[in-house]
């Protein structure tokens, strides 16, 4: 079965063709990026009106590079949320369209329920259930348990703002180009110890859920008192959020008793993080770097695993779409 995979819930437009829910034929994504860069971050409107102008290009060069048309299509899967509002609209009014006039069953599929599944995609160790899984990124920093397909809940969650945006944002404190992950990272191996000790936030408060804003003005105070290289800085600041994210990850696991566990999302391909993941647990399945950041594929390879088509007309952008909870 040949699934076309669509994602704009934010920043990027992007399309694939994914045979099966595992093998990628094509994946094609357009970020806006680096036009945003110098704002510093995303800007809804900027993003939303690059899409409307990608999102054709992007799907027919998928089908394209698949050598496929249309109608080899089996089924099409769009996020619908959550995300942006403008950017959700884009793919799935375009997603409907294209079903509509292709007689094409179609889903929505929930964004983090795509990047669970990234896992799956070419891979010759896919992750085994039930399954814990860890999704860090810009956009979002959530542990969900799996136990089977179709059964995605959020273990924690964070409460302010994501592990993405606290790089970003301490990348910017110590003069770093945006995005900060890869540069904080690149700096903090210029060092291998430091005096310097940041707190880690919420790692005793009993849940597992994160908070990472107090964090950036622990560092702004410490940037301006400037007892501390910015490559210290850089290094204590990705020892503290790896440390605390690492421990949830092993409270979680311990309590409902699942030691498979899956990583995702673009912060996912940090190399400390990785290490420490990889030191604490033996069953680790990580998502492949290049569909750790937003991309259609992850969407299709959901899709194909809990196929449920619906009427088109019930598929409807919600950009506070969320998961169930599990009883914590
Ligand atoms: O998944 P992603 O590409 O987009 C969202 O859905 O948000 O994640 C982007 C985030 C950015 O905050 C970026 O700084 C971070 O992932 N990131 C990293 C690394 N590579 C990307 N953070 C830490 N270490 C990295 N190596
Ligand atoms: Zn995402």
């Amino acid at each position: 079965m040949k699934i076309l995979g669509i994602e704009t819930s934010c920043d990027e437009t992007s399309a694939a063709v994914v045979e099966n829910g595992v093998k990628v034929l094509s994946l094609t994504t357009l970020s806006s990026l680096k036009k945003q860069i110098k704002w510093g971050g995303i800007v809804p409107e900027v993003a939303a009106r690059e899409q409307v102008e990608a999102i054709i290009p992007v799907i027919e060069l998928s089908l394209s590079q698949a050598n496929l048309k249309i109608e080899d299509i089996d089924g099409i899967a769009v996020t619908n949320g959550p995300g942006l509002l403008g950017s959700l609209l884009v793919g799935v009014e375009s997603a409907k369209t294209i079903a509509m006039v292709n007689n094409l069953p179609i889903m929505g599929v929930d964004h983090m329920k795509g990047h669970t599944y990234a896992s799956f995609l070419e891979t010759e160790r896919p992750p085994v259930f039930p399954f814990v899984a860890l999704l860090v990124s810009g956009g979002h920093t959530q542990i969900v348990s799996c136990r089977k397909h179709d059964d995605i809940k959020i273990i924690g969650e964070t409460r302010d703002d994501s592990i993405g945006e606290a790089f970003d944002k301490v990348a910017r404190l110590i003069g770093l180009p945006y995005p900060g992950g890869p540069e904080i990272s690149k700096l903090a191996k210029t060092v291998t110890k430091t005096n310097l000790k940041l707190s880690r936030p919420m790692l005793n408060s009993g849940d597992f859920d994160f908070s990472f804003s107090g964090i950036k003005t622990e560092v702004a105070r410490i940037v301006e008192e400037g007892n501390f290289s910015k490559a210290e800085i850089a290094y204590e600041f990705e020892e503290a959020v790896t440390d605390v994210v690492v421990k949830k990850l092993k409270k979680a696991s311990d309590k409902y008793k699942i030691s498979n566990i899956v990583t995702g999302g673009g912060v996912a391909a940090n190399e400390k993080l990785r290490e420490k993941v990889k030191s604490v647990f033996s069953n680790v399945y990580e998502t492949e770097p290049k569909y750790c950041t937003d991309n259609g594929a992850m969407i299709a390879a959901y899709a194909y695993f809990n196929w449920k088509p619906v009427n088109y007309l019930d598929i409807k952008a919600d950009p506070s779409l969320n998961l169930e909870y599990e009883n914590v």
